[in-house]
């Protein structure tokens, strides 16, 4: 446990010394880029939230092969943590989900949260002082994913939109249906891969390491605020070296974030895409997304931020954190999840299964394929046949 205390304060210090985003990365590679690069068109909107966000949307109106044939119905994509819109058009047309709905006939928009590459603006705060980082995904299930939905109904003229959520896009869905329950008439059905609400089992090594230090209730919240998550390079490096086994490719990919915290050892990953993944990955977070994944990690519990005793007390009239309603939630719901899935674990799946309500609850899908891992769930090799064949005969159906 000593060298897991001692790599959560080398964590800690990485954090600390926060830089402004993007530093050192090309930004040339986006997702208006990526698309256009596949002969498909691509617009860009852009959203303000009542809290003064400005968040970036893309939209694939129409597939190339159709042209613009008139209204279509409506799918949302979200994004999960340190990822963007260019999670679905990154791996192309065979395998993006964003163009094989475009080719089922829909009208795709795809959501980015506060704080990532596309939307990182705000009518007053700048990116580059603490105040524009307070806030955590709880603010994106209650500003982002409100503003945007109402713009995409608004704008297209849909009655409702069809949502589809990766990782911390699942746990935003149920904060939003949980907090602001008027989406329950706007979301026709939500498709959830890889969803997370209880984290408790999750087996994610640097998540373990970082929990009994930043995963406590007031974790420097308090005396810091909160900050940009700027994961340095030297330290991600190190990282790397002890958890990854030493294979050149895996050495790589453990160089970044997102495959420390989600898994760098499934077969099923297309070697020919990590360029594209690490030039658009990872697309920048506060850290209190991640303190909060890992105090309920801790707890036990999917429930708000935990300040600690005398400030949730202002916040919530309460010593802890009010729970997330999942039970209430009304919006039909598919869940799509496996075995290998270290943010997701089958336990904590079970748990969420178990506590929604079996009306609205419509299925659960256990893949056959028990080394699939988080991140299959965007980029896996054989994706279409594995999982959005399905997904997308379940949006159509449902
Ligand atoms: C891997 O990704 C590349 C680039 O998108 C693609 O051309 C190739 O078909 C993929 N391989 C498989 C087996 O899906």
């Amino acid at each position: 446990m000593l060298v897991a205390q001692a790599i959560g304060i080398f964590l800690l210090l990485g954090l600390a010394a926060a830089l402004p985003a993007d530093s050192g990365r090309s930004s040339s590679v986006t997702t208006v880029t990526i698309v256009q690069g596949h002969g498909y068109p691509i617009e860009e909107h852009s959203v303000q939230t009542s809290d003064g966000y400005i968040l970036t949307m893309h939209r694939i109106p129409y597939s190339k092969n159709t042209g613009n044939d008139g209204p279509r119905p409506v799918v949302f994509l979200m994004h999960g943590l340190l990822c963007s819109s260019s999670d679905w058009v990154l791996a192309g047309p065979h395998a993006g989900l964003a163009y094989l709905l475009s080719e089922a006939g829909y009208d795709v928009w795809m959501g980015n949260a506060r704080g990532n590459t596309y939307s990182k603006k705000h009518a007053t705060k700048s990116p580059l002082l603490q105040p524009f980082w307070n806030f955590e995904w709880h603010d994106i299930g209650i500003y982002d994913l409100p503003a945007m939905i109402d713009y995409v109904i608004y704008w297209t003229g849909a009655e409702t939109v069809s949502y589809v959520g990766h990782s911390q896009g699942t746990t935003s869905f149920f904060v939003l249906n949980s907090m602001v329950p008027r989406f329950k008439s706007r979301i026709r059905s939500a498709h959830l891969l890889a969803p997370v609400a209880w984290m408790d089992h999750m087996e994610s090594p640097l998540a373990k390491v970082g929990a009994p230090l930043l995963g406590q209730p007031n974790a420097f919240v308090e005396v810091f605020g909160s900050a940009e998550f700027f994961a340095s390079t030297e330290l991600m490096n190190l990282f790397g070296a002890l958890v990854c086994k030493d294979e050149a490719i895996s050495q790589f990919m453990c160089t970044n974030v997102l495959f420390l915290l989600g898994g760098w050892d499934s077969p099923y990953q297309n070697v020919t895409l990590i360029p594209e993944i690490m030039a658009t990955t990872p697309a920048g977070c506060s850290v209190n997304q991640l303190f909060h994944y890992l105090q309920e990690y801790n707890s036990g519990y999917f429930r708000q931020f935990d300040y600690g005793k005398t400030r949730n007390k202002k916040e919530y009239s309460s010593k802890t954190p009010p729970e997330y309603n999942v039970e209430g939630i009304e919006v039909p719901t598919y869940l799509y999840y496996s075995d290998n899935d270290y943010f997701a674990s089958l336990v904590d799946v079970d748990k969420l299964r178990y506590t929604m309500n079996p009306s609205a609850l419509k299925s659960a899908y256990r893949l056959p394929e028990v080394k699939w891992n988080h991140i299959d769930f965007l980029w896996g090799l054989n994706i279409k046949e594995i999982l959005y064949d399905r997904v997308i005969n379940d949006i159509k159906n449902a």
